[in-house]
């Protein structure tokens, strides 16, 4: 298998499972709430909200996509940074137990990134983020670990760290001959044009709410566009050809970090020097069991349950 790093976020999720009709009030109540599928990322979330969130989970779209990779079977490093309060999650042990290589995250002061995920009775997610330590990776960071990034066969990089860190990541490894080949998660859509006119973004995984938003930037991009509908499936396209895959027929509790999933799994894949089509096929069913499950991470299914249905 090859080698994976993600550099990217790490969140503890509070999470609640909900009905539309309270996401519906909330919506009403506050502007910044997020649509279905999307990730906001937010300054703040009223206490009087905050409270509704019952369930905890760990998170994180670099921690999540970290872990499928895990689960796929990469050897796979995890770049990033958790708050001063992050004893109480144990979040770098869960990683660890996991099988994310967590040596690289650095511990900054104040509070790990947070996420406020709601969930309705169809299973599709509300996602409300604050940054916390993740807003606190900085280029300095990346310089320090350049070589890790470099050693990877992919790299798996999204948009819950600053964009400013994110570009300055690829312009370190511009150039550079042995390069991995870069999987880019433009969530949330929000900043995210910037990154995608990078050269080095080779693949971009974008989902329907991000490929409307990013439709020009879209369109300009010169890489893979790899397109995840959710129950519709994924769509490539790239050079000028096209493929549709259906995922399997799932019944789900939890979307949220379906996407995560399908991408962790599509970067070991692609750093194991697997056929591209083959990969997208393996992580659709990857993704598409995670939504049976819920959280993320404790969802990401083992390579082997994927496989008994990609051949089922
Ligand atoms: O993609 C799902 C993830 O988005 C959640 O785990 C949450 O932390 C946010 O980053
Ligand atoms: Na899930």
């Amino acid at each position: 298998m090859g080698r994976v790093v993600s550099l990217g976020s790490i969140n503890v999720d509070h999470v609640e499972y909900t009905s539309t009709e309270w996401i519906r009030s909330a919506a009403e109540r506050y502007e910044w709430f997020p649509s279905p599928g999307e990730t906001v990322a937010v300054e703040s979330v009223p206490d009087s909200l905050r409270e509704a969130y019952g369930e905890t989970y760990l998170g994180g779209k670099g921690a999540n996509q970290a872990v499928a990779a895990a689960a796929a079977g990469a050897e796979t490093g995890l770049l990033g940074m958790v708050g001063d309060d992050e004893t109480r999650y144990d979040v770098l042990d869960s990683l660890s137990d996991r099988g994310v290589d967590v040596t690289g995250v650095a511990r900054t002061d104040g509070p790990t990134g947070a996420a406020y995920v709601a969930v309705d009775e169809t299973g599709e997610n509300y996602i409300a983020i604050l940054a916390g330590a993740n807003g606190r990776v900085d280029d300095a960071y990346v310089a320090d670990r350049l070589a890790a990034c470099a050693a990877a066969d992919c790299l798996l990089v999204q948009n819950e760290l600053p964009p400013e860190t994110v570009r300055a990541a690829l312009d370190r490894l511009a150039g550079r001959p042995d390069r991995p080949t870069v999987v880019y998660d433009p969530a949330p859509a929000a900043g995210a044009a910037d990154i995608l006119a990078h050269d080095c973004v080779d693949v971009v995984t974008p989902n329907e709410g991000e490929y409307d938003r990013l439709g020009d930037e879209l369109d300009a991009f010169e890489g893979t566009v790899v397109r995840t509908r959710g129950a519709d499936g994924v769509v490539v396209d790239g050079e000028g050809s096209r493929l549709s895959v259906d995922p399997p027929a799932v019944d789900p509790v939890d979307t949220t970090g379906a996407g995560d999933v399908f991408v962790g799994y599509l970067g070991a894949e692609l750093a194991a020097g697997a056929d591209f089509e083959a990969a997208v096929r393996l992580a659709t069913v990857a993704g598409a069991l995670s939504t049976e499950r819920e959280g993320v991470q404790s969802a990401a299914p083992s390579r082997e349950a994927v496989e008994s249905v990609v051949v089922r």
